[in-house]
């Protein structure tokens, strides 16, 4: 067992020292912000993370887990440190690393001894490199430590989950030592089976960097294919299925819909094009992605306010869900953001509801002028159209007779598809979804039980 340093308590950060702490080791998340370091010791967690306060509580009443905010005090004895902060993208896309820089350099100031330095911030290809190169510089002659890469995959509303149960753990390693340690910190998975991938600094860094532009391309492509639904009659959930069925493809990532948001994706596209482009090979189907993603969500405004067959000026849309995806609080390039933004500069008034995310929102200068309801119900009372933007569960089974009753033109919007339309049409309500050709429509509509009050409405 170590005792461990993670510097930065953002998500990364607050799941890692956790659930390291879970495994026994002992942890010290800090952060420079005193008064965050305050309210996480009364176990006042930062975000919304479903099994995370458990596991903080747990660790923390059994003094294995605790916070400060004077990393140099921390530091001292401290074996590994992980360092988590953020790398927030600049004008042209690059990935700002100056928190990690600052970091490294009061960990070289203060170096008593061998220590791992971890970079676990998704940041570009040759940071790691270069911090080692930094580190020394600032230490004293002949300091020991080493410097890896561990880059993270975690997904939020599910980050416990994809901690303890990865699908892999990448080490980029160039010393047995730093390999060792994080090998043996990683134990516990390992026991598991799951896979390990030690591999030098700048493959580690890339292989973060290329998985997730993979996933958003996926992501972008079955939207394209959606559109292509649409304008050709067909439907994308059975092109999908039958896609996702050949296991090359796999079926994973192939949900059509408003387009991809999160910390993640749109930040790590643009890094990856930016460096890409400095680097002189340009990731062109990585720009093709992100110019295909903002596309979508500009195209779900035009899909609503053409669905309510009336002017846009002065129409109600009430949308339904805000952060950027289920079972998170996170409104970081939430698609609803764009979409609001993109309904309101044509006049159209916006009442929001979302489980979660509404503190969040409501303190978004961007959102200012939105209503905020208290459920589904009340947020579509007259409105022309109910438009879907985040899955949640408790958006999937709404009683349709109930929200035609409250709105003023039964409209449904469903950007995730999680509706079937001839469910949704037998309710007496126009169903509006991604890459749902009318043609497809139809067909569904044909299945038994299902065409009860069916309408000849145009879907998309
Ligand atoms: C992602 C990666 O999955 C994770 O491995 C990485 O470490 C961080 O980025 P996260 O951002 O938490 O995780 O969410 P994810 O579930 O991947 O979804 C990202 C976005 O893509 C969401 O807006 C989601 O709605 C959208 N999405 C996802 C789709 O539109 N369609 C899909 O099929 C899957």
């Amino acid at each position: 067992m170590y005792s461990i340093t993670v510097v930065g308590t953002g998500y990364v950060g607050l799941v890692t020292g956790a659930c390291l702490a879970d495994f026994g080791n002992t942890v010290t998340c800090v952060d420079s912000d005193a008064g965050k370091v305050e309210r996480m010791r009364a176990l006042e967690l930062p975000f919304f993370e479903p099994g995370l306060p458990e596991i903080v509580a747990r660790n923390v009443q059994e003094g294995r887990l605790r916070f400060e905010s004077d990393l140099k005090a921390v530091l001292k004895g401290s074996q590994v440190v992980f360092i988590t902060v953020g790398t927030p993208p600049r004008s042209d896309g690059s990935a700002d690393t100056s928190a990690i820089y600052a970091v490294a350099k009061t960990v070289a100031q203060t170096l008593d001894g061998y220590k791992l330095v971890v970079q676990k911030s998704t940041a570009p290809v040759g940071t790691a490199r270069s911090l080692y190169a930094w580190i020394a510089k600032h230490a004293k002659r002949g300091a020991k430590f080493d410097v890896a890469s561990n880059p993270e995959f975690l997904r939020e509303g599910s980050a416990i989950e994809t901690f303890m149960r990865p699908d892999r753990v990448v080490i980029g390693a160039e010393s047995k030592k730093a390999a060792a340690v994080l090998r043996k910190i990683h134990d516990p998975l390992f026991l598991i089976e799951t896979p390990m991938v030690v591999t030098s600094l700048e493959s580690a860094e890339l292989i973060k960097y290329a998985s997730n532009c993979f996933l958003a391309t996926k992501i972008s492509f079955i939207n394209e294919i959606a559109n292509v639904c649409e304008a050709l009659g067909a439907d994308v959930q059975a092109v999908a299925k039958g896609m996702g069925m050949d296991r090359r493809i796999g079926s994973k990532f192939l949900h059509a819909g408003p387009g991809y948001g999160g910390s993640c994706f749109p930040k790590d596209t643009l890094a990856l094009s930016a460096f890409a482009r400095a680097a002189g090979v340009p990731a062109g189907i990585v720009d093709a992605t992100v110019a295909a993603n903002e596309n979508q969500m500009k195209r779900m405004v035009g899909k609503i306010v053409s669905g309510m067959g009336r002017a846009a000026r002065g129409s109600r849309v009430a949308v339904l869900g805000l952060s950027f995806k289920p079972d998170t609080d996170d409104l970081r390039e939430a698609p609803a953001l764009e979409i609001i933004a993109g309904l309101r500069r044509r006049g159209v008034r916006v009442r929001a509801f979302d489980p979660v995310a509404m503190p969040g929102a409501a303190a978004l200068p961007a959102l200012k002028g939105v209503t905020f309801a208290k459920d589904a119900y009340d947020c579509a009372r007259g409105a022309d159209a109910v438009a879907i933007v985040t899955e949640w569960n408790e958006f999937r089974n709404m009683n349709l007779r109930r929200l035609k009753r409250v709105m003023r033109r039964p409209v449904l919007c469903d950007l995730r598809n999680i509706y079937d339309p001839g469910e949704v049409e037998a309710a007496g309500m126009r169903h509006i979804g991604v890459g749902r050709g009318r043609a497809a429509v139809r067909a569904g509509a044909r299945k038994p039980g299902r065409t009860q009050g069916r309408s000849r409405r145009r879907t998309a």
